[in-house]
């Protein structure tokens, strides 16, 4: 799912991730036997069944929870990341000013959760996979980032609004991987994550 920067107490920056693919594929991977920890930011769905869940709110504490989570044979980063947290958020609510004019929010860029471990030089899972959240040039973009974050595969799907990939049930994805790309039809975030545990 995404996570929450916070800006103030009582409100932060987010987005439109629900976290059904990353439950979908805890539920498959542990369906097959896996011994499966799922590292979740806040989404409300159930916690699937036989799953260790570890609930986080930001980006920050997701990187945290995943580097516990270690060692693991393999990882599976399927979270809408938050690419920026307000560098120094408000200890308390923060009020509209006599003025009326709108706060400024400085942002800082969050660490990337999948590169920090596709890239750790002691202990990396032997299988990495990312996912690529697009909304143009969903290949091309996914092939930069296959290695630019140095995973072995990337799950790619085009998260355009028309689509209703975000918050919806199907999925229509893409695989990575160094020998080339799959294209699997449209179907069930269930189905998707299952093809990809098999
Ligand atoms: N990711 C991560 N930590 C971040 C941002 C992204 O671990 N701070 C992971 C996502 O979980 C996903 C992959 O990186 O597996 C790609 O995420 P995506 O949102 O598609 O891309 P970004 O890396 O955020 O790059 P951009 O926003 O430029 O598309």
């Amino acid at each position: 799912g995404p996570t929450h920067e916070p800006i103030d107490p009582v409100r932060y920056i987010a987005n439109r991730s629900s976290g059904k693919q990353g439950y979908e594929l805890a539920a498959a991977a542990a369906n097959l036997g896996a011994d499966v920890t799922l590292v979740s930011g806040p989404v409300s769905l159930a916690d699937p069944a036989g799953v260790r869940v570890v609930r986080v709110t930001t980006a920050k504490q997701m990187l945290e929870a995943v580097e516990a989570a270690l060692p693991a044979d393999i990882a599976i980063f399927a979270a809408a990341v938050a690419d920026w947290r307000v560098a120094a958020p408000s200890p308390s609510k923060i009020k509209k000013s006599a003025s009326n004019a709108p706060p400024a929010l400085t942002l800082a860029e969050n660490p990337d959760i999948l590169k920090a471990i596709a890239q750790m030089r002691k202990g990396r899972p032997a299988l990495v996979v990312g996912f690529a959240a697009e909304t143009q040039d969903l290949l091309a973009h996914a092939k930069k980032k296959l290695k630019s974050k140095g995973a072995d595969w990337i799950v790619a799907n085009d998260v355009s609004p028309q689509t209703g990939v975000m918050g919806g049930d199907n999925n229509a994805i893409h695989l990575l991987t160094s020998t080339g790309v799959e294209s699997w039809p449209e179907m069930s975030k269930t189905d998707v994550a299952i093809k990809i545990v098999e």
